[in-house]
């Protein structure tokens, strides 16, 4: 089968449609953020709106989640036995009733390997009718390679960045929602240091995801349905040298300062708390009210 006549492009489409169109397998690894189904005419006046190009992010919620379930079933057909796809959702409210993305999530083929974390760092407004919102949520799925559900274990150096991913939201781009650029290149690189592959993104917006792959030398797929985006993503693409610098900032903090050895012989924290009857005494106390 001739693979090559998918890779290092951007097909102009409806994400489900092109991906029905792809063959089996051809994936490594992918990461995306779908358009939220935030209802864009119902935010309150709190909540800025976003606002697509090329469609319309308003479906009854059924409807929506029903379309996430296809399209992430479809992802998984197309990527390898032992391939990663990072997911990037969060929680919704609608009329009081909490939307989770593991209503759906657990409806799919893949399996749940972690949710994480993602930390806006943004500062919170003093109204509100919960406490504000700062996070965004991160589902890494993975698909079970000969039976085995939990898959290869995470390098240190990777593994050391733990489960909340604290990154600002991009605003140099000129598109309503893109992620920053350290996001797709922390997944893909944790999951693929060494070995090179295909990176799909179905919902590239401006092309963030595609851009992580180059720099990082996998090959790519990016679906997209606006025009509008595919052309300012293919353009970021020729530009992506750019961009390395700040990916290597992220690359950067993938590093294991001390070893697993080098810390038990030092008698330094090795993973498990230990504590001495004494001590446990004492933490009692401390904590008595
Ligand atoms: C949250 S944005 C993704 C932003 C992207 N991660 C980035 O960094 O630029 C979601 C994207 O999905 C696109 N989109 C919406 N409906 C789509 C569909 N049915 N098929 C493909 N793309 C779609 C929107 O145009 C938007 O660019």
């Amino acid at each position: 089968m001739n693979q090559k006549k998918y890779l290092n492009k951007i097909i102009q489409g409806d994400a489900l449609s092109v991906l029905k169109t792809l063959p089996d397998g051809i994936v490594d690894c992918g990461v995306t953020s779908p358009p939220y189904n935030k209802g864009e005419n119902k935010k309150g006046w709190l909540v800025a709106n976003v606002k697509y190009s090329g469609a319309v992010d308003k479906l009854p919620e059924e409807l929506y989640q029903k379309s996430q379930v296809e399209v992430l079933n479809e992802l998984f057909r197309v990527t390898k036995p032992g391939g990663s796809f990072f997911y990037n959702h969060k929680l919704r409210w609608e009329r009081g009733k909490m939307l989770h993305p593991m209503d759906w999530l657990r409806k799919t083929n893949w399996t749940i390997r972690q949710e994480i974390i993602w930390d806006r760092k943004i500062a919170a407004n003093i109204r509100g009718w919960r406490f504000w919102q700062i996070e965004e949520r991160i589902y890494w799925l993975y698909k079970p390679k000969e039976g085995k559900l939990i898959g290869k274990e995470l390098k240190p150096k990777h593994a050391l960045l733990t489960s909340i991913w604290r990154f600002s939201p991009e605003q140099n781009i000129p598109h309503p929602a893109p992620f920053p650029l350290a996001l797709p290149t922390r997944a893909i690189y944790s999951v693929m240091d060494e070995n090179k592959g295909v990176i799909i993104d179905p919902y590239c917006g401006s092309g963030t995801t595609l851009v992580a792959a180059k720099i990082l030398k996998h090959d790519f797929i990016g679906i997209e349905i606006s025009k509008e985006y595919v052309k300012f993503a293919e353009n970021r693409l020729k530009n992506y040298i750019n961009e390395i610098e700040e990916a290597n900032k992220e690359l950067s903090q993938h590093i294991v300062i001390k070893t697993f050895k080098e810390r038990k012989e030092k008698g330094e924290f090795v993973g498990k708390y230990r504590m001495k009857n004494n001590d446990r005494q004492k933490m009692l106390v401390l904590f008595d009210p």
